[in-house]
């Protein structure tokens, strides 16, 4: 059984596709032991409890200092002993502390096709703000193992979209998050359950069944 801590800062629907997901069996031997989220007003919190799921906050202003937070954020994750820690819209820089812990057991979702609109203020809505901007035609989402840099580890798997028409940020946001991120989360959860995510010469690969 895989266990899996989720780290949170916002809304939630990508737990909540992972909730849903074990719930209906699509990703398979797989538990989420806690759900932890640096935003007390998070509705990913309520979001676990409805699903019963144990959960926490730890918030940065509740520490005299980054290196107290980093400990605790840390010692939060550890305290549920996951297998694999997944970030789900997850806002905060994950520390050294816990990239060296979690070698190559920390995965996130990035709403774009990494590398483009990634890196330092590409979070959120301003990942599509910029899509747009650019005038792509294609953008999607990438759920890629996290390195000591930001959107830089290697790449699990990435998913399509097509920009429409006078897309907004907000609709593209959640076509984006419909067609991929929500799907591809699950998907790569679920192939690390079953041992089918490997690491050759700093690529990740899915292999099949
Ligand atoms: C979404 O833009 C997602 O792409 C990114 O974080 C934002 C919030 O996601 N990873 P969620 O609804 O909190 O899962």
């Amino acid at each position: 059984m895989l266990r899996i801590a989720v780290l949170v800062s916002g809304g939630g629907t990508n737990l909540q596709a992972i909730i849903d997901g074990i719930n209906d069996g699509k990703i398979r031997n797989t538990k989420i032991v806690g759900v932890i989220s640096n935003n007390l007003g998070a509705y990913a919190l309520n979001r676990a409890a409805d699903a019963l799921i144990p959960s926490c906050v730890v918030s940065r202003k509740n520490f005299e200092n980054r290196e107290l937070f980093e400990e605790a954020l840390l010692g939060a994750v550890d305290a549920v002993e996951p297998d694999l820690v997944v970030l789900a819209g997850f806002l905060v820089k994950i520390p050294d502390i816990m990239i060296e812990k979690y070698q190559g057991r920390i995965i996130n979702i990035h709403p774009s096709l990494i590398p483009s609109f990634c890196g330092v203020g590409a979070y959120g809505l301003h990942v599509h703000e910029m899509a747009l901007a650019r005038g792509v035609k294609v953008t999607g989402a990438t759920v890629h193992f996290v390195d000591g840099g930001m959107d830089t580890g290697p790449i699990i798997a990435q998913k399509a979209v097509m920009v429409e028409p006078g897309d907004t940020p907000e609709v593209l946001q959640r076509r984006v998050m419909e067609q991929a991120e929500w799907v591809l989360l699950p998907m790569v959860i679920d192939a690390i359950a079953g041992g089918r995510v490997v690491l050759k010469d700093g690529k990740a690969v899915i292999t099949e069944e």
